[in-house]
C-alpha cells in the first residue's frame, strides 16, 4: 500500500525548516534523491559494527563486509534484470560507468572513421567520454535530433545508423524534458545494425521499472545518489560477451589476477573493473536503498509521480506566459517540469522560491547541447520523487506567482505580447 504520510516519516531531512519557518520542499530530486533513515542508519552501523576492507582479510569482520558487499551485488542483479552478477560492476557514479565505457568499449572495438550515436536530450556524462574519444581516435560523433514535441526523433535515427555506427548511446529518460525513450525500438536497430547499444538510465532507474534483459541493450548504467542510496556509488550493467574482451579501465589493487616484474593478468569479472578499495559502507547502504525502493514497489513510484506531474501541468496552466518543455503526453514524461521565460531568469524565479523553502534547479541542467537547441541559455527545472505532496505542488504555484508578481511578469509578457501583435499587424497589412 502506498501511503504517503508514513513514507515522508521515513526521511527526516523533510522535517527541516529552511527559510522563516518554512519548511522543506524539495523538488531538486533529478539532481539527487533525499535518504531514507534506513539508508543512513545502515552506514552509521558498518562504521560502528564492521568496517573492513573486503575480499583481502580472512578475519571475521572483512567476511562480513565483504558478505555484505557482495550480496548487493546479488539485489542489484535481480533489481535491474540482469542475467549474472559477475555482470554487475561497481563504479561512483553514471559518469564515470559512462567514461569506462567509452574508453575501455573504445579501445576495443572502435576505430578510424567509426561513428557513435547520440541524441540532443544527453546530459553532459554521455556526450564528453564520446568526445575524448573522438580526440584518441578519428571518429564521428552524431546526434540524434527531437522533435517539436521534445521527444527522440525515430524517423531520424533510423536515417542515421548506418554500418559505420559502432555505438549508440542514448538516456532512457531525460533529466531536462522528463522524455522516456522506447530503449526496446531502439535495441532492435542497434541489433540490426550490429551497433553496442548503451543506456543512461540515471534518471529512470530510480523512478520506473528498469529491466536489463527486457530492453535489450547491450550496457546500462545508473547512480545510487538519485534513487534513496549514498553519493560515490554506479553501476554498470552489461554483457560478459563484451566484458570479457574489454581492456581494463583503471588498473591497481583488485583488478589483477598475478603480477610479476613484467607484467600483470587481469581479475575474473566483475573485480577486473573494480580497481582499489570499493566504496564499501556506500554500496552496502546503497543495497538498503534497493530494499525500500522494492518495498514501496518501482510501478507505485511511476504512477504516483505521474499522477503529481499531470497536477502540476494543470495547476501551471495559469501562468500562460511560461514555456513548459516536455511531450504533452504524461504516459510519455514523467516527473520533471522544466520551464522558462524570456522576462525573468531562472536563477531569480529559484532564489525566490527557495526563500519559501522550495528547492528547484536552474541552470543548463549539464545539458548545455540541448539548451542551444531549445534555444535558451537556462531553464528552471522542478523534479519530484514518491516522497512529495500535491500539497507542496500547491506551495510551489503559490510562490511562483509571488515571484513572477514581483518581476510583473505577467504585465511585461503582455508588453511583449502587445509588440509581437503590433509588428504582425504591421507586417500582415503592408
Ligand atoms: C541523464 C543523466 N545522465 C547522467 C547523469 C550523471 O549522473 P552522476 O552525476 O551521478 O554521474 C545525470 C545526472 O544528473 C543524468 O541526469
Amino acid at each position: 500500500m502506498f501511503d504517503i504520510n508514513k513514507i515522508r516519516k521515513d526521511f527526516p531531512i523533510l522535517e527541516r525548516k529552511i527559510t522563516d519557518g518554512n519548511k522543506l520542499i524539495y523538488f531538486d530530486n533529478a539532481a539527487t534523491s533525499q535518504k531514507p533513515k534506513v539508508v543512513i542508519d545502515s552506514l552509521v552501523k558498518y562504521y560502528e559494527n564492521y568496517n573492513a576492507n573486503i575480499h583481502r582479510g580472512v578475519h571475521k569482520m572483512a567476511e562480513e563486509a565483504t558478505c555484505a558487499y557482495e550480496e548487493v551485488r546479488q539485489k542489484v542483479k535481480s533489481f535491474i534484470g540482469a542475467r549474472n552478477e559477475d555482470e554487475v560492476i561497481f563504479t561512483r557514479n553514471t559518469t564515470e560507468s559512462l567514461n569506462l565505457l567509452a574508453y575501455s568499449l573504445g579501445e576495443l572495438f572502435v576505430n578510424e572513421g567509426d561513428e557513435i550515436l547520440l541524441s540532443e536530450m544527453e546530459h553532459h556524462s554521455n556526450i564528453i567520454p564520446w568526445y575524448i574519444l573522438r580526440s584518441r581516435k578519428k571518429i564521428k560523433v552524431k546526434f540524434i535530433p527531437i522533435t517539436d514535441n521534445y521527444e527522440l526523433d525515430y524517423k531520424s535515427l533510423e536515417q542515421l545508423v548506418t554500418k559505420k555506427t559502432k555505438i549508440i548511446s542514448l538516456t532512457h529518460k531525460s533529466n531536462v524534458l522528463g522524455t522516456v525513450n522506447n530503449i526496446k525500438k531502439i535495441a532492435q536497430i542497434a541489433k540490426a545494425n550490429g551497433a553496442v547499444f548503451i543506456v543512461d538510465a540515471a534518471q529512470s532507474a530510480p523512478h520506473l521499472s528498469v529491466d536489463f534483459q527486457d530492453l535489450g541493450c547491450d550496457f546500462l548504467v545508473f547512480s545510487s545518489h538519485k534513487m534513496c542510496g549514498p553519493t560515490g556509488v554506479g553501476v554498470l550493467v552489461g554483457r560478459r560477451e563484451y566484458l570479457e574482451k574489454m581492456p581494463p579501465f583503471l588498473g591497481g589493487g583488485e583488478m589483477i589476477r598475478k603480477v610479476t616484474f613484467e607484467d600483470f593478468t587481469t581479475n575474473d569479472l566483475p573485480w577486473k573493473f573494480e580497481a582499489g578499495t570499493p566504496n564499501i559502507a556506500d554500496v552496502i547502504a546503497f543495497g538498503v536503498a534497493i530494499d525500500y525502493l522494492q518495498n514501496i514497489g518501482l510501478e507505485n513510484i511511476y504512477k504516483y509521480e505521474c499522477e503529481l506531474t499531470e497536477y502540476a501541468l494543470d495547476k501551471l496552466k495559469q501562468f500562460d506566459f511560461l514555456k513548459i518543455y516536455g511531450a504533452k503526453d504524461c504516459n510519455k514524461r514523467a516527473g520533471i517540469i522544466t520551464f522558462s521565460n524570456p522576462v525573468v531568469h531562472p536563477h531569480d524565479i529559484a532564489t525566490i522560491v527557495d526563500q519559501y523553502g522550495i528547492a528547484i534547479r536552474a541552470g543548463h541542467h549539464c545539458a548545455q547541447p540541448l539548451m542551444k537547441k531549445l534555444n535558451v541559455s537556462a531553464t528552471a527545472r522542478a523534479s519530484f520523487y514518491f516522497y512529495n505532496t500535491k500539497e507542496e505542488i500547491d506551495l510551489f504555484v503559490y510562490a511562483l506567482k509571488k515571484a513572477f508578481d514581483y518581476f510583473a511578469i505577467g504585465a511585461c509578457n503582455e508588453l511583449i505580447k502587445g509588440k509581437i501583435n503590433a509588428k504582425q499587424n504591421a507586417t500582415t497589412t503592408r
